[in-house]
């Protein structure tokens, strides 16, 4: 690119090493503060990248100093965490996978990058693409959970939706964090990460290539040390996998201060070796840790590294900024229209997005939806008045105070009743008083509302907790509460605010009714009082294994059989001596207010090449009382084949929308392709035999509907 290489030659060395930087902005009372240094830093040229500024007038102030105050006037990157919208907040990833609707997935991001880029941010660190199999890890919350299908359909939606046809229109999507990071030893934060090569490509890398395929313009390394290399100096992972294997060309950031702490690692001894390895490892920007601007020279004259290989990573730089149109027009983004009408019809999606994420684990005795004969509801719980943690860990420009609460929303759906609210105990701290006055709601009220689980402080990074249940005392109020209830005949639901699957197997079993709610956005409360009063029926489907206990993880339906499968009546299978092994709730588990039964499933063709699609419908009736929308999932086996499979294997998702009484038939396909895995040699092979299709509504073999397809090598069709 001319462009490039004129400013490559004209650039001084110490600012190619700005554009290899990336700082953040301090932080005040009122938000993100550029102080006089930072400003000084951007108008010599020492910073060519930002992070975690928001706020269109700020950020045009800054990037007015970059393109009009420095020598050689080169816009600003400027990147912010958003994960799930900017000022409007969808449902946490997590909570968004469980619709399991990749056209909803890639407009949510949309609608995110125009708000994004409506105030001049150019970059978002988004999707975060982990498999998560381990509750104690506290990042799963940010992903599209445990299976890989799930996340490669994730990533290619979250790719468009941010980036769009052309760059220069929206922002530039950030691939997280690559790779394996979810396989944290026993689900602590930062902890090394030690997997086979046979799993790293099965389920970790999955996603990554669909976000490479789908043109993602960055990857950011994970934390993590992947057997012994660090992925932010894995040269092998970067340059060889990503680059060289997955054809990505875009710009390597570095995670925060994740080069300076190679060192820590026990790569690098120095600031000057720790730059070096992540620069020829592939990584172009250093965020946060100063390596780049402050070591690089220094590694340059010891000749560790070479000009050629600072140059390198300069022109991919540039090369992003030409891509998002910085050059032709810096402060485009800054002006784009974002008017109060498109803010209207965000929040909308919010509110409908945010009821489809949430999973209604029980429903005993169709408790739910609430009766319109109520007319006094007891609100109960840590979480039933709270704004902020609506919007869970990762919450980029959205303010504490907007997201409205169970509370709001309820008393908004329902004005004609009566709603007592008490709080009874924080979510973490030691105060047991609020309990007498909670259980005090119970007699006069219809019904009970317990609105428990995590704070968003309790999710997200650094967030692993190794005994991931009910934080707090919520356990010993909401014991008080159904004791209260059952004596006084009232039923319980409780909604359930966390960013994973808490391991709460005694509440699943006393609650009437128990909806998942993860971290449900902006407009949460709404969403919780549309799905509670029946305006929408629920529809979400856990996008993760729920565990009976810790003991389990990690715990996921894609486990391969051992040699002596599960026997509850017979000590020598693989299982435990004080536990069954199924988990609480399977993948993909989520009950409507409808009632659906499927039959009749047809899987075509019964011999298919490797080049054929396979058609699969199944016929579906709703024979419950209310509209309801049914998601079934597709699975394979392969029973026998070279290398051992998984049990299950996804391959396609849908959804059917049926009134009571009404019959529909849902057709899903794939390629056959799909059905290849890594044979011995770790090379994809299509492996002629015998291979299950299995349908169903969740990852329970149990509740799965068989047929058998038979592949076929090429020019076997005869067969
Ligand atoms: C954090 C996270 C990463 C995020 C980055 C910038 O440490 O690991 O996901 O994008 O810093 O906020």
């Amino acid at each position: 690119m001319a462009q490039s290489d004129d400013l490559l030659d004209a650039m001084t060395l110490a600012e190619k090493l700005g554009q290899l930087t990336m700082t953040a902005t301090a932080y005040g009372a009122s938000g993100p503060v550029v102080g006089a240094d930072l400003a000084d830093a951007v108008r010599s040229g020492g910073v060519g990248n930002l992070l975690n500024l928001f706020g269109a007038t700020r950020i045009q102030a800054i990037q007015r100093i970059a393109v009009e105050e420095s020598r050689l006037k080169i816009p600003l990157l400027i990147g912010l965490d958003v994960l799930h919208g900017y000022e409007t907040l969808f449902p946490v990833p997590l909570g968004e996978a469980a619709l399991f609707d990749p056209d909803i997935w890639e407009e949510t991001a949309r609608e995110a990058a125009q708000e994004a880029a409506a105030e001049g941010i150019n970059i978002t660190f988004a999707p975060m693409l982990d498999i998560a199999r381990d509750p104690r890890w506290g990042r799963g919350v940010e992903g599209p959970g445990e299976d890989p299908f799930v996340a490669a359909c994730f990533a290619r939606a979250k790719v468009r939706g941010f980036q769009g046809g052309d760059l220069a229109e929206r922002i530039a999507a950030t691939a997280k964090h690559f790779c394996a990071y979810g396989a944290v030893t026993a689900g602590r934060e930062y902890a090394s990460v030690d997997i086979s090569e046979r799993t790293l490509r099965e389920i970790y890398l999955p996603p990554f290539t669909a976000a490479v395929e789908s043109g993602v313009a960055l990857v950011m390394p994970a934390f993590i040390d992947l057997a012994g290399v660090p992925m932010t100096a894995n040269k092998n992972m970067l340059t060889g996998v990503l680059r060289g294997e997955l054809g990505f060309d875009g710009v390597i950031v570095s995670d925060d201060r994740a080069i300076a702490q190679l060192i820590n690692q026990g790569v690098a001894a120095d600031l000057p070796e720790a730059a070096a390895l992540a620069l020829k490892a592939g990584v172009d920007i250093d965020m946060m840790s100063n390596a780049y601007s402050r070591a690089l020279a220094i590694a340059l004259e010891r000749g560790l590294v070479t000009v050629a290989e600072i140059d390198a990573a300069v022109r991919r730089v540039l090369l992003l900024k030409e891509k998002l149109g910085l050059f032709d027009d810096p402060y485009r983004r800054g002006a784009m229209p974002d008017d109060a009408s498109l803010r209207a019809k965000r929040r909308h999606l919010a509110r409908d997005v945010a009821a489809r994420s949430l999973v209604l684990l029980k429903n005993e005795n169709a408790v739910l939806p609430l009766s319109n004969a109520y007319r006094r509801l007891a609100l109960i719980g840590p979480v039933a008045d709270s704004s902020s943690d609506m919007r869970g860990p990762w919450h980029a420009a959205a303010a504490a105070n907007d997201p409205i609460t169970v509370l709001a929303g309820l008393r908004e759906a329902l004005p004609d009743v009566n709603i007592v609210t008490s709080q009874g105990v924080g979510v973490e701290d030691d105060d047991l008083l609020g309990i007498v006055a909670a259980v005090d709601c119970v007699p006069e009220a219809d019904a009970i509302l317990l609105c428990l689980g995590e704070s968003a402080a309790l999710s997200g990074e650094a967030a692993s907790r190794a005994d991931p249940c009910l934080p707090g005392h919520q356990r010993a109020l909401a014991d008080t509460i159904f004791d209260a209830a059952e004596k006084h005949k009232k039923s319980v639901i409780v909604i359930l605010f966390s960013g994973r699957p808490l391991i709460v197997p005694w509440l699943i079993e006393r609650a009437d009714a128990i909806l998942a709610a993860w971290f449900p956005g902006s407009e949460a409360g709404r969403a919780v009082a549309d799905v509670l009063t029946g305006a929408i029926s629920p529809s979400g489907r856990t996008p993760v294994t729920w565990p009976r206990a810790i003991g389990q993880s990690p715990i996921f339906f894609g486990e391969r059989m051992p040699g002596r499968p599960a026997n509850p009546d017979d000590r020598f299978t693989s299982r435990y001596l004080d536990l069954e092994s199924s988990p609480l709730f399977a993948f993909g588990h989520g009950l409507t207010y409808g009632h659906f039964l499927v039959s009749n499933l047809k899987v075509a063709p019964a011999h298919v090449s490797q080049t054929e699609i396979i058609e699969v419908t199944v016929d579906v009736i709703n024979d419950g009382a209310r509209m309801a929308k049914e998601t079934l999932f597709c699975f394979a086996h392969d029973k026998v084949a070279s290398v051992a499979r998984p049990q299950l294997e996804l391959k396609a998702f849908g959804r059917i929308a049926l009134r009571p009484g009404e019959q529909g038939r849902l057709r899903l396909s794939f390629p056959a392709r799909d059905l290849r895995f890594l044979g011995l040699d770790l090379k994809p092979l299509f492996e002629p035999g015998d291979v299950e299709i299995l349908v169903g509504p969740c990852a329970d073999r149990e509740r799965l509907l068989v047929a058998t397809v038979t592949l076929i090598a090429e020019g076997d069709e005869t067969t």
